[in-house]
């Protein structure tokens, strides 16, 4: 909780005109899912397009922001609640900064999700849900997480022994089961540009 005696400070140059410097709508494209249903893969395609085409983005992943700024937190409901906070503050002051942020975090609870989405105004995030099943992310298990998990020495993995809360309204629902890459990332910017953040010329070549 801030102290009463700290005092917001109000900035002289605002999010809109360091938006307009970089001539692009900045916003949250926030990526949740199950451990392995493709966030970091998807998350990664469509910075590469998108930075190909111009914008500038920025991308925040579970796995790498845990080196850092959380190095402190596990995985106990409590900790991934103040990860996902944490995460949610970094990511306004991005879009504050005039950025495109693009989020990858499993995010498990609606109650973080939500919250994140009344740091920015309500056009500016949206919720992609990696509707990956379970089954064919244990099958992938790239880290070999959910052997470990099933076998008792990781605790509290998600899917395993602890909650996975599906969004009931995303902006967009992904399966990398059955959708490769390629029309994942076509998907994203008809949505992105639907949504006013790419200007249409933007989506040109989804290569
Ligand atoms: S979140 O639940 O707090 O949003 P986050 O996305 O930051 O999770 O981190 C998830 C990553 O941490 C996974 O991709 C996996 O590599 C690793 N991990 C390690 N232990 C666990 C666990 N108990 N549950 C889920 N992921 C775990």
């Amino acid at each position: 909780m801030a102290s009463s005696d700290v005092v917001w400070h109000a900035a002289e140059v605002s999010k809109q005109s360091r938006a307009a410097l970089k001539q692009q709508r900045p916003c949250i494209i926030w990526f949740t899912g199950l451990s392995g249903s493709g966030k970091s893969t998807i998350a990664n395609a469509l910075e590469e397009h998108l930075a190909a085409a111009g914008q500038h983005t920025y991308l925040l992943d579970g796995d790498n922001v845990r080196h850092g700024l959380n190095q402190d937190l596990g995985f106990t409901d409590e900790d991934r609640v103040e990860n996902i906070r944490r995460v949610g503050e970094v990511a306004a002051l991005f879009v504050d900064a005039g950025l495109i942020v693009i989020a990858a975090f499993i995010s498990p609870f609606r109650s973080e999700r939500e919250l994140v989405r009344n740091l920015v105004d309500s056009d500016e995030f949206i919720e992609v849900y990696m509707s990956t099943p379970l089954a064919t992310c244990e099958e992938r298990d790239p880290k070999g997480l959910y052997g470990r998990a099933r076998a008792g020495l990781i605790r509290n993995f998600t899917g395993i022994d602890s909650a996975y809360q599906p969004p009931e309204t995303a902006d967009l629902v992904l399966d990398t089961s059955s959708d490769d890459v390629q029309s994942c990332v076509s998907r994203l910017l008809t949505v992105l540009t639907e949504r006013g953040i790419l200007p249409p010329a933007a989506g040109i070549s989804q290569s």
